[in-house]
């Protein structure tokens, strides 16, 4: 159950029977516990609307609540200009826990189910995943958990880069290895070294450009020589980006690809269509569709290029293929693209030409969920000592002896076994969980040390936590399905942490307004706190037989929902480290 949203209703509704109609009433999570739990913030509002007092608003607004069926659970305070601070009562709150400890959702409704698909990771085939993919995939692996879990019918497209002028030479040098006997599947073990040779070839040999450039049009044109060494590369590409997602516990499958060259037989058709609704100019030779919306700071407007001079088809032509495909096929109810804010201004070219073209209804959502760029240290944008892209695999690999290091000085008593698979759950959760923890929106700094730190915002600081908890029911020797004593909430920490854990549900709620998943980072790390605040004030194994068995049922209760938290971003927990 959704407590601010039952707040929030009670006082909107109070609200409109007083005469106030569309006011909103805000209630807000209270950012001091000492001035209650929660405050309703939009009195100042309604009363400036209707231009009367707002303490004697908020006065009638209270009086009102009293007399209805909150009356029994709230405690109401009128506060500075006209806030009212509201404090849940504690029986309220214990049966409110309890309903919560005996629902595997933890207290989570479904919404209603939509179809939703979720345009994320999406490489280009032609290099190796490096560390930039790090941020699409992860969050919006977290997002696709995240709105499964919510109910959804949720639809994983995998839009892979598998076409355009790039494989000319990656083709062209896969032929010449051929030809000079080479072992392909070695040679292709290393696909950033392959494609620096290939592109280096291209840079200084005429004749081999030459080839690459040919290799593009029959590539294009279907020949079969150039499909088949093109499907072997893709192939061996798609199998190494299998193994990242899997090394780094993201959900995509091979099913979940739908590259770029699946929309190859739509193009032409397409691009018919969009010549009939008279939405293509010829200009310099190309094909352009020209949107009033878009100009530059010049004035001048800004195409969007459908098709080149040379008949290829750009990135553009691909994704309104694929924006048809997902809203007249898949009929899909939203589609969000997790991509780089780079590619706004294509994006929302896309999605006008899309709407332009009849292609996504009113009806349908399509939104761009946008994320800024990785940085290093120095505040510049992540890259190798000789300046090349950060592979994604050598980042996941420093992350997981990085964290080995830290668990063997930490527990040196694990077998090596232990210490490896910690060490993998404990490194790959520190990347995902910085990235995570961040707003998307703005750039952020690529720091081993923060990310992996145990104190702090870290996914190794609430793994440890959990492993905490999960230790005390070791040393107690009890299984929490067996505690049935009521909850007891008499010291304040007790009061806290259980107001943060009845909180779950709704810090999904608005992680799902804009995806940002930082709301349930900064939520699980504030559970934390508060955790380890009340184990520190209030002893458990040490209290007698009620208060023990209460408290254990608040840190159960804790660790289900440190450990459901994490699962939703992706993150996995260990018994202990
Ligand atoms: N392959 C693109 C890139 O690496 C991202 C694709 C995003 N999805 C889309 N439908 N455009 O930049």
């Amino acid at each position: 159950m959704n407590l601010k949203k039952q707040l929030d209703t009670e006082f909107e509704r109070t609200l409109t029977a007083l005469g106030h109609t569309d006011a909103p009433a805000v209630v807000k999570q209270a950012s001091k516990a000492e001035f209650g739990h929660y405050q309703v913030n939009g009195i100042m509002g309604a009363a400036k609307k209707a231009r009367t007092n707002p303490r004697e608003l908020a006065e009638k607004v209270v009086e009102q609540v009293q007399q209805g069926d909150l009356s029994n659970i709230l405690t109401m305070e009128i506060a500075g200009p006209g806030f009212i601070n509201l404090s849940l009562n504690q029986a309220f709150l214990s049966a409110e826990l309890e309903t919560m400890i005996g629902d595997d959702r933890l207290g989570v409704a479904t919404s209603q189910p939509e179809k939703i698909l979720i345009d994320y990771s999406s490489p280009n085939l032609a290099k190796e995943m490096h560390i930039g993919h790090l941020r699409s995939t992860a969050i919006g692996d977290a997002a696709v958990r995240l709105l499964e879990f919510l109910g959804h019918d949720v639809v994983r497209a995998n839009h892979v880069g598998d076409w355009g002028a790039q494989f000319g030479s990656l083709l062209a040098y896969m032929d010449k290895l051929d030809a000079e006997g080479a072992q392909l599947a070695t040679e292709l073990k290393d696909l950033e070294i392959f494609y620096q040779s290939a592109s280096a070839l291209f840079k200084s040999d005429e004749a081999f450009a030459a080839t690459a450039r040919e290799f593009v049009v029959k590539l294009q044109s279907g020949d079969e020589k150039c499909l088949d060494l093109w499907s072997r590369f893709i192939e061996e590409s798609i199998k190494h980006c299998q193994a990242i997602y899997d090394l780094l516990d993201i959900s995509l499958t091979p099913g979940d690809v739908k590259a770029e060259s699946a929309y190859n037989n739509m193009l032409e058709g397409t691009l018919s269509e969009l010549d009939e609704k008279g939405l293509i100019t010829i200009s310099e030779g190309a094909r352009c569709v020209f949107l009033d919306e878009f100009v530059g700071k010049d004035g001048d407007p800004i195409p969007a290029i459908v098709q080149k001079s040379d008949g290829g088809y750009p990135y553009m032509a691909t994704d309104i293929a694929a924006a048809k495909y997902r809203g007249q096929d898949l009929k899909v109810n939203q589609a969000l693209y997790f991509v780089d804010g780079r590619q706004a201004l294509h994006l929302n070219q896309l999605y006008a030409i899309a709407r332009k073209a009849g292609y996504i209804t009113e009806e349908q959502n399509f939104v761009h969920v946008p994320f800024g760029t990785i940085l290093n240290k120095e505040g510049r944008p992540f890259k190798t000592r000789d300046g090349g892209a950060v592979k994604l695999a050598d980042v996941a690999e420093e992350a997981i002896n990085r964290a080995l290091t830290l668990i063997g000085d930490k527990n040196p008593d694990l077998t090596n076994d232990e210490k490896q698979n910690i060490a993998r759950i404990v490194g790959i959760g520190a990347i995902k969980y910085a990235e995570l923890s961040k707003n998307r929106t703005t750039d952020y700094i690529f720091d081993w040390d923060t990310m992996l730190s145990f104190e702090g915002n870290t996914a190794p600081y609430l793994q440890y936590a959990y492993t905490r908890i999960k230790s005390i029911f070791r040393r107690a020797d009890v299984d929490p399905a067996n505690l049935k004593q009521a909850i007891m909430l008499n010291q304040t920490a007790e009061v806290s942490l259980a107001l943060k854990l009845l909180q779950y549900p709704e810090t999904l709620e608005s992680v799902t307004e804009d995806y940002q998943a930082n709301i349930l980072c900064n939520y699980l790390f504030e559970l934390s706190q508060l955790f380890m605040s009340f184990y520190e004030s209030c002893p458990v194994l040490k209290a007698t037989d009620e208060i023990r068995d209460s408290r254990l049922r608040l840190c159960d209760l804790s660790a289900r929902t440190l450990r459901h938290g994490l699962g939703l971003l992706g993150i996995q927990t260990v018994e202990q480290m």
